[in-house]
């Protein structure tokens, strides 16, 4: 798959986002960005992050090297089935790896189950750059453009001001707040909020 087709171009505010793609978007570029399939050589600094205390620290648990690498696996494997998911992010002028940007399922009890969400984990090396808000705008193109979805989605603890902070950056608004089912009874990363953005309101951020 290497013919590209070329996407779009436009502001995000201050994100320059050009998108560029391969057929069932296996490989986008974005202005400082390259978000592909996963390598092998992705799974050390993976699990480096999905273990770090910090990175980790609105989930309930840190991920050792086997779920890392199990969760690659079933990315992967999403990628196989539809051609688009969390893709593996590496900034094009280093080649640097660091983390994913992408679509997902929103899994079921949560609002907008059945719906797809976008989200993001990055190291902390990439933070405060600017990344996930340009990757995270390729992928609602995908997801707006070439899906044809009405709708998209993102959750995250209450807690988590970084990521609510990405979301209303790319024009996402908060529809609710629900317990994550997944989540332990008591514990305090149980309270979600749910953000949605639709097509017609990322029509208007894309038109200025
Ligand atoms: C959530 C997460 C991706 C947010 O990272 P982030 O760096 O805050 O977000 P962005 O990549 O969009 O970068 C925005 C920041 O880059 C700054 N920035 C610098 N250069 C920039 C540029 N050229 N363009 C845009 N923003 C730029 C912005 O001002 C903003 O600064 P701030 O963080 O001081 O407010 C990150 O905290 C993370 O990976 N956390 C761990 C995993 C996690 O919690 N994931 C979400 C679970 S639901």
């Amino acid at each position: 798959m290497t013919e590209i087709a070329y996407l779009t171009e436009f502001m995000l505010g201050r994100i320059l986002v050009r998108v560029t793609a391969t057929q069932r978007y296996d490989t986008m570029s974005t202005a400082r960005l390259l978000m592909r399939r996963w390598l092998e050589s992705d799974r050390e600094p993976f699990a480096a992050l999905n273990g770090d205390q910090e990175t980790m620290r609105f989930f309930p648990q840190t991920l050792d090297r086997a779920a890392s690498d199990d969760f690659v696996d079933t990315i992967e494997s999403r990628f196989e089935e539809q051609g688009y998911g969390l893709w593996a992010i590496e900034i094009t002028d280093t080649g640097e790896f660091i983390g994913f940007t992408g679509l997902n399922s929103m899994p079921a009890g949560t609002p907008g189950a059945g719906g797809l969400e976008v989200g993001w984990r990055l190291a902390k090396t990439a933070w405060h750059h600017g990344y996930a808000t340009e990757a995270a705008s390729a992928a609602l193109v995908v997801a707006f453009d070439r899906l044809g979805l009405d709708e998209i989605w993102s959750m995250t603890s209450v807690l988590n001001e970084p990521s609510i902070a990405v979301m209303r950056r790319l024009g996402l608004s908060e529809v609710g707040r629900f317990d994550h089912p997944r989540v332990p009874e008591g514990h305090v990363l149980r309270p979600h909020v749910c953000y949605r953005l639709t097509r017609a309101e990322f029509a208007g951020a894309r038109a200025g």
